[in-house]
């Protein structure tokens, strides 16, 4: 044959690494971490092998786990002690987060960042204040507005607790600005805040809601989380965030959304962030489990497509499972 390009001259090992497109590192990683208030023992959680709520007091072995496998990143979730109607534990000074996220700082090196969300406090675990009657009338849902007030409470009482970075995770319209105005009144101009800028309303959260005690006691997210048809409107979602002062842009979940991540990429310059999410994760691990699929080489794949695709960071239950392998 005449061939003269033969992109198979490149792909032996040797040359394979230095051709390379695309690499991932342990500290692109950041490992979701649970502080359960409700228990003084680990609790495994089932539908996500090797992952499991921590109690407070355990909070700093569970991080230092962690970081010996180089990642150096973690995003702290509570499950408090009680619930109620405006999920007060969520911004309380002892609360599991703040409890945890004291502890932590005070004794790791991690890069602390915190999930800021109500939906975990709240008696009916939706992610901000309901409108009456919102039970039983489904089309009335979460009220956005008074909702920024708390949200810009918890991420303030996070930073106190000395939270490196929050992460509002709520989908409620302005919740950037709202707790970017919170931060900088009290004196935490320099905490970051990563947005989850587009959230799709996602089958994928399944296990977590079980992992944190998180979901719905009816309804579901649809009124606030972003339809899995549209693109488009999370670049719409993503500037919004931008303008109010969003440091970090996730996209999340990942595996299904990498045109948007790629579009984010594309169209803002600032870092992007892949959240591999809890049904992603379960669902690599039950094939492995069946022997369908090597676990760690389709770990291993599904992060380096969000990379390709654009991902500067990926939060990902399966950080200290690949960081020693990388
Ligand atoms: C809180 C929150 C959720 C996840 C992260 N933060 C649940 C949800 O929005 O329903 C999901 C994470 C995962 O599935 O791994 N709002």
């Amino acid at each position: 044959m005449d061939l003269t390009d033969r992109p198979r001259r490149l792909r032996r090992d040797g040359i394979r690494l230095l051709v390379s497109e695309t690499h991932l590192d342990a500290r692109d990683l950041v490992a979701p971490v649970f502080v359960d208030a409700t228990t003084d023992e680990r609790v495994p959680i089932e539908s996500m092998p090797n992952q499991e709520r921590v109690p407070v007091d355990d909070a700093v072995e569970r991080v230092e786990e962690v970081c010996e496998t180089g990642v150096e990143a973690v995003m702290v979730f509570g499950i408090p002690e009680s619930k109620d109607e405006r999920g007060t534990r969520a911004w309380a000074e002892d609360g599991v987060v703040q409890e945890a996220v004291r502890r932590i700082t005070a004794e790791t090196d991690a890069y602390v960042i915190t999930d800021v969300c109500l939906c975990e406090y709240t008696s009916h675990g939706h992610c901000g204040v309901l409108e009456a009657d919102a039970e039983s009338d489904p089309t009335l849902t979460v009220r956005n507005d008074p909702t920024l007030d708390l949200l810009a409470k918890t991420a303030v009482s996070h930073a106190e607790a000395g939270a490196d970075m929050v992460a509002p995770s709520s989908m409620t319209d302005g919740m950037v600005g709202a707790i970017r105005e919170g931060l900088d009144e009290a004196g935490h101009a320099s905490v970051p805040i990563m947005s989850y800028a587009a959230k799709y309303e996602s089958a994928f959260y399944g296990p977590f809601r079980d992992a944190a005690d998180g979901a719905p006691a009816f309804g579901n997210r649809r009124h606030y989380q972003m339809d899995p048809a549209n693109a488009r409107e999370a670049l719409r979602e993503v500037s919004l965030d931008v303008e109010q002062g969003a440091d970090v842009l996730m996209v999340k979940p990942a595996l299904a959304y990498l045109d948007v991540v790629r579009a984010v990429r594309e169209s803002f310059d600032r870092p992007v962030a892949a959240y591999n999410v809890s049904g992603e994760y379960a669902m690599v691990h039950a094939a492995a489990e069946k022997g369908w699929l090597d676990l760690e080489a389709a770990a291993y794949e599904s992060l380096l497509a969000m990379k390709r695709a654009g991902a500067d960071l990926i939060v990902t239950y399966f950080a200290e499972d690949l960081a020693d392998r990388l």
